[in-house]
């Protein structure tokens, strides 16, 4: 397994860009199951995840190919609606092929996703949701088996609470069921917006994506489109605190600042200055010392869970005590123990982690637990003097493009150590 040395203690300085959002090219490749005509779609980032769901829509039958420019899928015959166990357990965003499989096919075997490093993560939401559209879902030997000979009928669906791949699957699904479907309670993330003009590009009659009610009249068929996914607010927030962390000058640019507003309002209060530079750049520095805040993740427009590892490292280097708490997921503080050994000042209790700066971080041979935590580790090292090794970066992989080239383009010392 590869892993990642870092020397610590360098500013980061210049301009950086952030690639296309990885929870926005995951439901785009699943809603090419939709029709039978050519997709589009510009702007996927060449990470893990996406490699994966390649995999998964061509099992099905769909044909996919990338030679430099768009990506092109061609999904004109579907001879096997199905999701195998090997490449489900690889990522759990496969159960987003479950809605368009069931629309288009009438049918669909996908596999269970099985546990998760940050949480159970069940899919009873997605379930629940497609049985109001008339599907029958059982489940056997770790699959779900779902049925809807006659196709899916549009009804209204109350998620008991916001699930943004169930919100996607849903409105998959509905696009082409008989009638009219009513999401309540909808997540309101960018990403959601995103697969909703892509399906409206493709002939779907969606109102509403974005905000916690969205409506959606069945049609016959769509057809194929051309799309360009929004950039990855997630990338663009790790880079926005990795310029805050080190006290650089970070451009970063290729982002949309309004969907990073909570985090700039958290940095701001922490004393870094973030300003706008254009439509789509934001520019961090940082001069006076850090200060502690208390952050809350929460559903879009909140503060997004994927950066709450990623601002405890910041939040390391600032003075007081900072009040962290997760509420989207159970397990989510699995980089904690790992910042600790660096020297970091943390306490976990329960949904909540206190963390009491500023402690200077030191180089340690660390381990990724999961996406989102290697990428704390990352931010962790870049700051931490001396040198830190970060093993399994697989996981940082699947969601991040080439991050140590673009982090050493802006003076990071950071090199991929090949496994033998
Ligand atoms: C999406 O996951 C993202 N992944 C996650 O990003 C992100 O952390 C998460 O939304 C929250 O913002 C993609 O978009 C591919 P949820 P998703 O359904 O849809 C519970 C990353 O790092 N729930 O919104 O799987 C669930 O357990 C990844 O890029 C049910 O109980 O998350 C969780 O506690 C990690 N039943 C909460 O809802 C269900 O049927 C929110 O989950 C579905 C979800």
């Amino acid at each position: 397994m590869d892993k990642f040395a870092i020397e610590g203690g360098v500013a980061l300085r210049g301009e950086i860009e952030v690639s296309g959002a990885k929870n926005s090219a995951l439901p785009a490749l699943a809603a090419c199951l939709l029709t039978e005509e050519p997709v589009f779609l510009h702007r996927i980032p060449r990470v893990r995840d996406v490699r994966t769901m390649e995999k998964l829509i061509a099992y099905t039958g769909a044909s996919v190919e990338r030679n430099g420019g768009p990506l092109k899928v061609v999904a004109k015959y579907l001879a096997a609606p199905e999701a195998p166990y090997d490449l489900v357990k690889t990522m759990r965003a496969s159960s987003l092929v479950l809605g368009p499989l069931v629309a288009r096919c009438g049918r669909a075997r996908v596999s269970m996703p099985g546990g998760c490093a940050i949480g159970t993560r069940p899919i009873n939401l997605h379930v629940a949701g497609l049985e109001h559209l008339g599907a029958r879902i059982r489940q056997e030997h770790g699959y779900l088996e779902a049925e809807a000979p006659q196709g899916l009928r549009g009804a209204a669906v109350h998620f008991d609470r916001v699930t943004v791949t169930g919100t996607e699957d849903l409105m998959m699904a509905a696009a082409l069921a008989r009638g009219e479907t009513i999401l309540e309670n909808a997540a309101q993330e960018p990403e959601v917006a995103d697969l909703a003009a892509l399906l409206a590009k493709m002939g779907a009659s969606i109102e509403g994506a974005g905000t916690s009610t969205i409506r959606i009249r069945g049609v016959e068929r769509l057809h194929g489109a051309e799309h360009t996914i929004i950039a990855d607010r997630i990338e663009a927030g790790t880079f926005l605190i990795a310029g805050a962390l080190t006290r650089g000058d970070l451009l970063v640019r290729g982002c949309v600042p309004e969907h990073l507003h909570a985090l700039t309002v958290k940095l701001r209060q922490a004393g870094v200055t973030v300003e706008e530079s254009g439509a789509d750049a934001l520019r961090v520095t940082t001069t006076g010392p850090l200060r502690s805040v208390d952050m809350t993740t929460e559903e879009y427009p909140g503060f997004a869970t994927d950066l709450q590892a990623q601002f405890m490292a910041l939040m390391t280097q600032a003075e007081g005590i900072s009040l962290i708490t997760e509420k989207i997921f159970e397990n989510r503080f699995m980089h904690a123990p790992e910042l600790i050994r660096m020297g970091a000042n943390i306490r976990l209790d329960g949904r909540q982690a206190i963390v009491a700066g500023p402690r200077e971080l030191t180089g340690a041979n660390v381990i990724a637990s999961d996406l989102r935590a290697s990428a704390s580790l990352v931010l962790a090292g870049l700051v931490a003097r001396g040198r830190t090794v970060i093993d399994r970066v697989y996981h940082i992989d699947r969601g991040y493009e080439r991050i140590e080239d673009k982090l050493s383009q802006v003076g990071a010392r950071i090199q991929r150590v090949e496994a033998r």
